[in-house]
């Protein structure tokens, strides 16, 4: 499975490409607001780091637009930006529209807010090269989530669609491991997440003992 991270901040991208080898980037609106630069300015940065790669990098077009012809050529300006540019779409009517002329125009596209397994369906159906259904908000809402990314993983293999599970939103270890366990492709997370999740306390307490022992010991 595949990690990428979701931030817009270049400090960490940079941080994550270098120490962890991340497999991608997904940024969005609130990313990019967080990140406290213009938005052409921060999409670019993130282009330059992954420069000669063949990384993704998700840029949501502007969530205003309504129509799916605003959303065809915008997504076409940003893939026209960087060859590692992914144009993120909503799973609004419009947004499906624009999802499905992208495709047949050879762009690459990220189908977000998806909630159900029935939108990512109608996703892959119309080209998507990523699905993101975003579990953290569904869980924070009550909702059993895991079934959901197992489902789409079950019909995806069914059909032999070739979009990418991408689980988004993703808050904890426990639902990095959950969307693996699932067959995920892909989880997208936060700095945060994953500097959480590649650490565990007993990991510290036994280099701990094992430093002890070292220093007592003879090495000759
Ligand atoms: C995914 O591509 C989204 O950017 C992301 O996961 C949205 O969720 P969050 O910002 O609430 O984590």
């Amino acid at each position: 499975m595949k990690f990428f991270l979701d931030s817009a901040k270049a400090d960490e991208i940079r941080y994550a490409r270098d120490m962890w080898n991340v497999d991608g980037v997904t940024s969005n609106p609130r990313h990019v607001r967080n990140s406290g630069k213009p938005f052409l300015v921060a999409i670019c940065e993130i282009a330059q780091l992954f420069e000669g790669t063949d990384k993704p990098i998700s840029v949501e077009v502007n969530p205003h637009h309504t129509v799916a012809d605003a959303m065809v050529e915008e997504g076409l300006k940003l893939a026209a930006m960087s060859p590692n540019f992914v144009v993120k779409i909503p799973a609004t009517e419009a947004g499906f529209k624009a999802l499905w002329t992208l495709h047949d125009k050879g762009i690459r596209v990220n189908l977000t807010l998806v909630f159900s397994a029935a939108q990512a369906l109608q996703a892959a159906r119309l080209g998507a090269t990523f699905v993101s259904p975003f579990i953290g908000w569904k869980e924070a809402n009550g909702e059993e989530v895991s079934h959901m990314v197992a489902e789409i993983v079950r019909i995806y293999r069914n059909y032999n669609f070739k979009t990418q599970v991408l689980v988004a939103a993703v808050r904890n270890a426990r639902q990095i491991v959950e969307a693996a366990v699932a067959g995920a492709d892909i989880v997208t997370a936060g700095f945060d997440v994953y500097k959480d999740a590649f650490d565990h306390p007993y990991t510290a307490k036994g280099l701990k003992i094992f430093t002890d022992s070292w220093d007592a010991t003879p090495y000759e």
